[in-house]
């Protein structure tokens, strides 16, 4: 394993354990409001802290963008670690059992490594720029699907963005009309992490921040997908719409929604 990917897998490993151990099936979690259905809970916070601490103990000098904790110094260096602590907060805070940590590694801004784990599975994503992907240490391929007829979707509502709900239903009721059928599980980087295993055929979401991404892109292409805008370009990051599948099943999927 590359050295770097090591110590990511580390950290996501230590902000895992802490998520474990205080998950709570049986209350829901308290959690401050950041803005409309946008929450944090202090596992959030506690989990992003031990990932950063991991990061820095090997890498001091590197440039760091965690999602509660925002830019840290570092942002002249070209190693940059983009850190989702917990993806899927609210799952999280209702004691849903689904929910992972995202990890990426960029260099002069394109992403070299990439680690979603699923702590309560115990499910290892792990992705190296030009190595391939893996689940667990077993090479991870995309679904050989080739069209949107009998394909298994993956999505994620708008719930902070009321205001794109038009568009959005509209995308997925042609979507819906044409593919077997569409799941919302609630965290977006276990949605990508999943397309890379064949788990879904493709999965799409607008309004997603550079943290639900960057680990779930670099996962999908090592395992042989493609991953785009919704008019198949590379302004993913930007815009946060993201498309992600099996090359030609996405294609067909953009051919309804653009
Ligand atoms: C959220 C989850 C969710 C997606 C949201 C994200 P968070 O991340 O990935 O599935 O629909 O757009 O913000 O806030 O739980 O890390
Ligand atoms: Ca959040
Ligand atoms: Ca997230
Ligand atoms: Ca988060």
């Amino acid at each position: 394993m590359h050295p770097m990917l090591n110590i990511a897998v580390r950290a996501a490993r230590a902000a895992g354990k802490i998520l474990v151990k205080n998950f709570d099936q049986g209350s829901p979690v308290e959690a401050e409001s950041k803005g409309l259905n946008d929450w944090v809970t202090d596992m959030d916070k506690a989990a992003e802290q031990a990932i950063i601490n991991t990061i820095k103990k090997s890498y001091p000098d590197h440039g760091i963008i965690a999602e509660e904790s925002g830019t840290q110094a570092g942002k002249e260096n070209d190693f940059q670690w983009v850190i989702d602590p917990l993806d899927g907060t609210t799952n999280y805070m209702r004691g849903i059992p689904h929910f992972c940590i995202s990890i990426a590694l960029l260099h002069k801004g394109s992403v070299q490594q990439a680690v979603v784990y699923d702590p309560m599975r115990e499910e290892l994503f792990t992705a190296t720029r030009g190595a391939g992907a893996q689940l667990n240490g077993r090479r991870l391929r995309i679904s050989p699907k080739v069209e949107l007829k009998g394909a298994i979707l993956a999505t994620g509502f708008p719930f902070k963005m009321k205001n794109r709900l038009p568009e959005y239903l509209e995308m997925f009721s042609k979507l819906f009309e044409h593919c077997a059928d569409v799941r919302r599980a609630g965290a977006a980087a276990l949605d990508l992490a999943y397309v890379a295993a064949a788990r879904h055929d493709a999965f799409w979401e607008m309004g997603l921040k550079p943290w639900d991404m960057l680990a779930g892109e670099l996962l999908v292409r090592e395992a042989g997908g493609i991953v785009s805008d919704f008019q198949g370009g590379h302004n993913y990051i930007q815009s946060g719409n993201i498309a992600a599948g099996a090359p030609k099943a996405l294609k067909q999927m953009l051919a309804q929604i653009r």
